[in-house]
């Protein structure tokens, strides 16, 4: 599949979803969304009349597309890593050649938005764990360098292979999915059983999953599931799919929610200076990887 096709790439550019997201769960109202999640009647938004058409077209294919035989296809190309070799900091100039329709001279690049998200969480006064998954977490990206349609690489992430909560955004949607026509994968815990933990669930593939399997030797656990449910938006935010949970997956999902307000507001129009920053990262890089990881 071709990444430049516009058929198959309706967003102008991957922060046409991020962007979405904010519109979705705006900042002032975020402790409440959260409150009333936990609770079963949740604040209702009208996110679908705010949907720019090509958000709504990018998640149609998103929900149309990612089924249990997709993203085990995905695992099987993707987890060997065997795409290519690089270090961290050579893996966000890569995402950093990333061409689409945005504008160079007022948007910022991804190497900025990492570093916003990275200085936000270090001026907080975080753990160097923390920053430094602040600064790769959207690293899976690079994916669309190697052709991955933008549904296969951003976008909420949902659990494949059971039944779809009515809390994933636009669940109207996956009727077209082929999986919504199998009744075993229809049930509420479809091939998996009660409680067995994310760690046996498929989510459906995308950034967060792929960078997951690329620095999990490297980070503490609290990292590693900001780093891999980021866009679980279902679950962090709608509290959906608890049944699917363990204890192990409560207790580490405060770090994802913790994560999650530095994902989604730290972004500002100022541009970060990059090379005046570039030595103190290189330096937490090093504390963490390898001078090289497989991609
Ligand atoms: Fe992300
Ligand atoms: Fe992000």
């Amino acid at each position: 599949m071709k990444a430049n096709d516009g058929q198959q790439n309706p967003l102008g550019d991957l922060d046409e979803w991020d962007e979405f997201l904010q519109q979705r769960y705006p900042e002032a109202e975020t402790a409440t969304v959260k409150k009333k999640a936990e609770e079963s009647d949740h604040t209702y938004r009208d996110y679908r009349a705010e949907a720019r058409p090509s958000v709504k077209e990018f998640y149609r294919l998103n929900h149309t597309h990612q089924s249990r035989d997709f993203v085990k296809a995905k695992q099987a190309e993707y987890l060997g890593l065997n795409h290519r070799r690089m270090g961290i900091w050579e893996a966000m100039e890569y995402l950093n050649t990333l061409v689409d329709d945005s504008d160079p001279d007022t948007d910022l690049t991804q190497i900025e938005h990492l570093l916003q998200t990275s200085e936000a969480i270090r001026a907080d006064g975080h753990p160097r764990w923390f920053i430094l998954t602040g600064l790769i977490h959207d690293l899976g990206k690079i994916l669309c360098l190697w052709g991955e349609p933008q549904w296969a690489v951003v976008g909420d992430t949902f659990p494949v292979g059971c039944q779809y909560s009515d809390k994933v955004v636009f669940p109207e949607f996956f009727v077209d999915n082929p999986d919504y026509k199998v009744a075993e994968y229809q049930t509420p815990n479809g091939v998996y059983e009660a409680g067995c933990g994310l760690e046996k669930v498929d989510m459906s593939w995308g950034h967060d999953e792929y960078l997951y399997h690329v620095v999990k030797d490297y980070l503490p656990d609290e990292a590693l599931y900001m780093i891999r449910y980021h866009s679980f938006y279902a679950a962090h935010t709608e509290g959906a799919y608890g049944h699917l949970m363990n204890d192990r997956d409560r207790e580490l999902f405060a770090a994802v929610r913790k994560f999650n307000p530095y994902d989604l507001y730290s972004k500002t129009p100022e541009r970060p200076d990059v090379k005046t920053l570039r030595p103190y990262y290189e330096d937490l890089i090093a504390e963490y990887f390898p001078p090289t990881l497989r991609w």
